[in-house]
């Protein structure tokens, strides 16, 4: 075979070399030169083939569902948009022992177990490791095959060899193509990896994951352009002090990113979480200050969690704000509304706002709850540990209303609380629950009323 030609190329500015230059001499930046593998691309035209594709109305163009695998594993298969695609590349990024490899041999049983032909392909650990852990997993099936394997164009072959309909990559930062001369891991190793096991799933139209390590920053090592060149991007996160690991899908050509899986980390590996709510106020002080419970809409999916608050004195000159799982800015914001509106004297005060069981709540629907929170802690009054509080704020006070409010109130509902504090407009013509009271309020004064009775 003969050797491949290699280019550098600048990654700000695209300025192409035969050689390493540190300083890009297109754009001045320092070390931004990646080698590259340089394809000539010439066109069928060129070549004198005949054109393959007409161009054709959008109306005509037949679309099939694409095939998808059931993993058997619910929580996987949400966040995949319904099952795994055949032909498509899937990144799982995530912190180094946050159980990814975990994940994925299990994964790669439950799709073996149903007699599709499974391939892992381990660069960093060997076969041996990997049955010990298949043992302690209970995964054991002919039908899923392990390998250790770095060199891209072996793991190719075996490919070609086992015929496998879902290929496990562990991981992308340890293979390394023999062409690239830059050591596995780097830049331009990882993105030729990657582009060549795209065309690979492409064509043989198999399932292919691939797991990346995130660095210190949070980023898949590597060029950011890899989550360009996937299919779907999927990150595993959790604190490493707690069990609960969460999949969510920040990209995914086949189905919406705004689904979250859940799992539990045992002796016995990873297991689905199918209440999520249930676990995170598992822990939960009752009858408290700043301990409020809220429905927030994980994908389509309404998940109960608490939000704690704590306000206190400050001892600085600028009083500290901490927000963990939701937007600092929108924690900054609510408080000025409870200056401005309420006449609560924040400006003098620390303020903590934290989400329990480390999930993230993206959606404005918990402003409220955020506002009691932290109205509750700093008049030291107690909540009603019966309660779920659900709303957006507005810059006046306003509580506004918030998408799927039935899902929501079923599920406070399915959990035995008491009492709702929701948006009063988001109640027009809906069919109120008998077993649990709903109190639909107009502004975040009357909520504070409603919350803060006691
Ligand atoms: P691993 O999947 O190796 O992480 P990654 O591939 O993301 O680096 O998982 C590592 C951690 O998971 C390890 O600290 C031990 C824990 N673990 C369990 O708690 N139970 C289990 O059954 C397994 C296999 C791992
Ligand atoms: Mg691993």
């Amino acid at each position: 075979m003969s050797k491949v030609k290699t280019k550098f190329a600048c990654q700000d500015c695209g300025y192409e070399s035969p050689k390493w230059m540190g300083k890009c001499p297109g754009c001045n930046n320092w070390n931004t030169m990646v080698e590259e593998i340089s394809f000539k691309q010439t066109s069928g035209r060129e070549r004198g083939m005949p054109v393959k594709q007409t161009a054709q109305p959008i109306t005509e163009v037949v679309s099939d569902e694409e095939p998808r695998l059931n993993t058997t594993m619910a929580e996987l298969n949400r966040v995949l948009g319904g099952g795994l695609v055949l032909g498509s590349l899937v990144l799982v990024g995530g912190d180094p022992g946050i159980g990814k490899s975990t994940l994925l041999l299990q994964t790669s049983f439950a799709l073996a177990h149903q007699k599709n032909k499974v391939l892992y392909i381990s660069g960093e650990e060997s076969v041996k490791q990997i049955k010990m852990r298949a043992d302690r997993l209970g995964a054991q099936t002919p039908e899923l095959l392990v390998v250790t394997e770095t060199d891209l164009l072996q793991i190719e072959e075996q490919i070609d060899f086992v015929t496998p309909e879902v290929v496990i990559i562990d991981s992308i930062q340890t293979i390394f193509h023999p062409d690239v001369t830059s050591a596995a891991g780097s830049v331009a190793q990882v993105r030729e990896c990657t582009g060549h096991l795209m065309r690979l799933a492409k064509t043989k139209g198999i399932a292919i994951f691939i797991v990346g390590h995130v660095t210190k920053e949070g980023a898949i090592a590597g060029p950011r352009m890899l989550e360009h060149m996937v299919d779907a991007v999927l990150y595993f996160e959790g604190d490493r002090h707690n069990t609960f690991r969460i999949l969510r899908a920040v990209k995914n050509r086949f189905g919406s990113t705004n689904e979250i899986g859940i799992f539990e980390m045992k002796e016995k590996g990873l297991e689905e979480v199918s209440n999520p709510s249930e676990l995170f106020l598992a822990e939960r002080p009752m009858g408290v200050a700043g301990s409020t419970v809220v429905a927030s809409m994980e994908g389509t999916r309404p998940v109960l969690v608490e939000l704690q608050a704590l306000v206190s004195p400050t001892s600085f000159v600028t009083p500290r704000r901490m927000a963990t799982g939701v937007d600092h800015q929108r924690v900054a914001m609510i408080m000025a509304v409870l200056e401005k509106r309420i006449g609560l004297m924040l400006q003098n005060q620390d303020a903590y706002v934290n989400v329990a069981g480390g999930v993230r709540l993206d959606e404005p629907a918990v402003d409220l709850a955020i506002a009691i929170s932290i109205a509750s802690s700093f008049r030291d009054q107690a909540t009603n540990p019966y309660d779920v509080v659900i709303g957006e704020i507005g810059l006046t006070g306003e509580v506004r209303g918030v998408s799927r409010m039935e899902q929501r109130i079923k599920e406070a509902e399915k959990l035995g609380f008491k009492r709702l504090i929701v948006p009063e407009r988001s109640l027009r013509g809906l069919e109120l629950p008998t077993t649990i009271k709903v109190i639909g309020v107009n502004n975040v004064e009357e909520a504070l009323h409603e919350a803060l009775r006691g």
